[in-house]
């Protein structure tokens, strides 16, 4: 049976917590808010615990997980060492949305990375994720908390959905405020190289490094090009709704008449059409259910609504969604990567 308990960021139930604590620490499952997305939380240092964080999620066992800690020091156990480009990196960006690879200890289980030999961490800013972790007193092995495949959940209504009855305890602390995945960060090879784009960006990190950041050149590829994302978990073709999705890139103009001629082409073929737009370009779909990211100033409010909008068009009958593209800077970037992965890669230029 699944536990669930409500929980106030500003005014955090001491009980519920340490209840929550509890279950991670015998072994069982958690899902809790952080400011990317619910993770759904296991003892890192158990194989067994970990084992029900796989199982829940329907996750393929070649997927290594992150681990969760809440203080800098708590890493040095978990590690063989620390370089002085993650230093700053933490130093500038953690407690947030970024998870950083090491070289990992024999303390972490083969089931935690996959059998890899670097661990990712991260030290979330969201006070419910730190306090459950605390509570706990151990590292918090933590995947986003959606069955695979899925679009990963913002909001505990999302969690409740995929993993009710499959865990031990679900916290609803809310809406997620980044609403996309950190950003992965491999600081283990001859150049720092993103291997998951997110909040943290390539710019931002750049500019802390004091060097170049690269990114895994594999990301955006189709696998059929021969290109194996070093990062596991991004050769998925997940964060995909029931629907087919296109995504169309281009100036503004060009991709609201092209989404149009499209939207009228799949109406006649007798199809139902979703259309994911900026609020500028919302009232120039007619006959489409058209679901607006947000201002197109905006990108960290489009990038929060992303992954709702795509939930949300699972519980319509669309067959089809033409989604506009953005552009690729600060966290644009990553809301392109979600967005094309979506699609599985079907992208047309305008
Ligand atoms: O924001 C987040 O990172 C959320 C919250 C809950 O913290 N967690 C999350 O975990 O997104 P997950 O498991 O859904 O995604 C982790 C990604 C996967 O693509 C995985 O392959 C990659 O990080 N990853 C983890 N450890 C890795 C490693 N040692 N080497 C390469 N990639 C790794
Ligand atoms: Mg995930």
């Amino acid at each position: 049976m699944t536990k669930i308990f409500k929980m106030d960021c500003d005014n955090i139930d001491e009980n519920d917590l340490k209840c929550c604590g509890a279950i991670l620490k015998n072994g069982g499952t958690v899902a809790f808010p952080t400011e990317t997305v619910y993770g759904l939380g296991a003892n890192a240092l158990d194989p067994e615990a970990i084992k029900g964080i796989f199982t829940a999620k329907g996750r393929p066992s070649d997927n290594p997980l992150i681990v969760h800690v809440t203080k800098v020091e708590d890493i040095v156990p978990l590690v063989e060492e620390i370089p002085k480009a993650a230093l700053r990196a933490m130093e500038a960006f953690w407690p947030g949305p970024l998870t950083i690879l090491f070289k990992k200890s024999p303390l972490i289980p083969q089931e935690v990375t996959a059998g890899l030999l670097t661990v990712g961490i991260r030290l979330p800013s969201h006070p419910i994720a730190r306090g459950v972790i605390e509570a706990a007193g151990i590292p918090i092995a933590a995947p986003s908390a959606n069955i695979s495949g899925k679009p990963s959940p913002t909001i505990a209504a999302h969690v409740v959905e995929d993993l009710m009855g499959k865990v031990d305890a679900i916290i609803d602390g809310g809406d997620c405020e980044v609403g996309l995945e950190s950003t992965v960060l491999d600081l283990t090879g001859e150049a720092p190289m993103i291997l998951r784009p997110g909040g943290i960006t390539k710019e931002m990190l750049e500019e802390v490094l004091g060097t170049k950041v690269l990114e895994d050149p594999a990301l955006d590829k189709i696998s059929m090009e021969g290109a194996t994302p070093k990062s596991p978990g991004m050769k998925y073709t997940h964060y995909s709704p029931r629907a087919e999705v296109l995504v169309i890139i281009g100036e503004r103009t060009a991709v609201v008449n092209k989404i149009n001629e499209m939207k009228q082409k799949y109406i006649k073929e007798g199809k139902k059409v979703g259309i994911i737009c900026r609020d500028e370009t919302y009232s120039l779909y007619a006959d489409a259910v058209a679901k607006s990211m947000g201002l197109g100033s905006n990108l960290s409010m489009m990038a929060a609504n992303l992954f709702r909008i795509l939930r949300e068009f699972d519980s319509t009958d669309v067959d089809v969604i033409l989604a506009e593209g953005v552009e690729e800077a600060e966290v644009g970037r990553a809301i392109m990567n979600r967005l094309i992965k979506a699609s599985g890669y079907q992208v047309i230029h305008v």
